[in-house]
């Protein structure tokens, strides 16, 4: 059996295919532009053949990018916990609420599962040197993943983002360049210099291979819970890797027959100061539109416009999920709760996720007796400031 089933990318707009052996970035059709996905021949895989493997996103192989395995760029990410919420869930009497525990990933969120895929595939593609714009997280593992395969790291970022994720770039050897803008702002920084600097650009949903990384947490859970999946799923959403990921191993479990057609709500949480996916959500529309004056203090929410929001729109609404927001005194309240309930540090983006729990409650779009997941994507430590 080949190590990995890939056999060719397609547009999520457009349909169009192409093949995997070529470094890309989007669809090439003229005005399309779509996110680019891996597709794979799905192998018949027993789920009980994984279990011995090692506990990375890579015990995924044969539906993970890498062709061979001296190709795979490691730092040893995936394979997170999954932590029963009970004092939290009891305040609620909710006694089924669970948190996937992202902060224990090499460099101390998710996005080490997305850059690792990333940049392993940019490698083996021949990519010199990457480059990517950045709300902090991403860029920490974008760099950290680049020194460890060699590669040159262009990182960009908001001047205001916490400053421990310009350090923890600068000293995995990336070049940072502070911008005077968001992270919109960033990419097109990236979009207008690459060519001539000769950089492979690993914008999330512009590249196909983070949202491999990044749907090894849909293979996880449906692991952790014997095979089935929750009834809710709470996502801190920025550009909605995670979310179009973990929607996408669904589907791909479904096929191979490890799991069966139910699936979670999908719940896309944002900042009250940037909430571009519940305003598009709530007005019908099926992209969002730019957020003006976008502001929180999580960070990775602050993503005025997601390049594939049509993705996640069509996610939520297929899922019949919801968009919920949070202020940044609720996510500030939820750290803390994490914190002093469960003994989680979290991320105000996992802060976030824990009071969007509250928020469905209180309006009846979430029955107690349900199994509720509650992303925290990342470790607080690096909010300090
Ligand atoms: C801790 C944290 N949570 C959530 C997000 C949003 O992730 P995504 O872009 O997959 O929606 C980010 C992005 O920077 C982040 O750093």
């Amino acid at each position: 059996m080949p190590f990995s089933h890939l056999t060719h990318l397609s547009c999520t707009k457009c349909g169009k295919t192409y093949d995997p052996a070529l470094l890309l970035n989007v669809c090439k059709e003229p005005g399309c532009a779509g996110s680019l996905f891996a597709e794979y021949e799905l192998p018949r895989l027993s789920k009980t053949d994984v279990a011995s493997r090692d506990r990375t996103i890579w015990r995924w192989h044969e539906v993970m990018p890498a062709k061979r395995p001296e190709d795979i760029i490691t730092l040893g990410e995936g394979g997170t916990p999954l932590l029963h919420a009970r004092r939290l869930g009891a305040r609620l009497s909710m006694p089924d609420v669970w948190v996937k525990e992202e902060a224990g990933n090499p460099t101390g969120s998710f996005k080490a599962r997305g850059l690792c895929a990333a940049v392993t595939m940019a490698k083996a593609l021949g990519a010199r040197a990457i480059a990517l714009p950045t709300a902090g997280n991403a860029g920490g593992a974008a760099a950290a993943y680049a020194a460890k395969a060699g590669l040159p790291c262009h990182v960009f970022m908001p001047r205001d983002t916490p400053k421990v994720f310009r350090l923890e770039c600068e000293a995995y050897g990336a070049q940072v360049t502070l911008v005077d803008g968001l992270i919109d702002d960033c990419g097109r920084i990236v979009a207008l210099r690459k060519e001539a600097e000769g950089w492979f650009d690993v914008s999330t949903l512009k590249e196909p291979y983070r949202v491999e990384g990044k749907k090894t947490m849909g293979y996880e859970l449906a692991e952790q819970f014997g095979w089935t999946l929750p009834d809710v799923i709470l996502y801190p959403t920025g550009g909605g890797t995670g979310l179009i990921g973990m929607w996408k191993a669904f589907d791909e479990m479904e096929r191979m027959g490890w799991i069966g057609s139910k699936r979670p709500r999908m719940i896309s949480v944002q900042a009250e100061g940037c909430a571009p996916i519940p305003k598009a959500l709530a007005e019908g529309k099926d992209v969002s539109v730019r957020f003006e004056n976008a502001h929180t203090y999580a960070s990775g929410l602050r993503v005025p416009k997601a390049y594939a929001d049509y993705l996640v729109l069509k996610i939520v609404r297929a899922s019949k999920g919801e968009a919920v927001t949070v202020s940044d005194d609720e996510m500030r309240r939820g750290v803390n709760e994490l914190a002093s309930s469960e003994g989680l540090y979290a991320a105000p983006e996992g802060g976030a996720a824990w009071e969007a729990v509250k928020k469905l409650l209180a309006s009846g779009k979430l029955e107690r007796t349900e199994r509720v997941v509650v992303f925290d994507t990342g470790t607080g430590y690096k909010y300090v400031d």
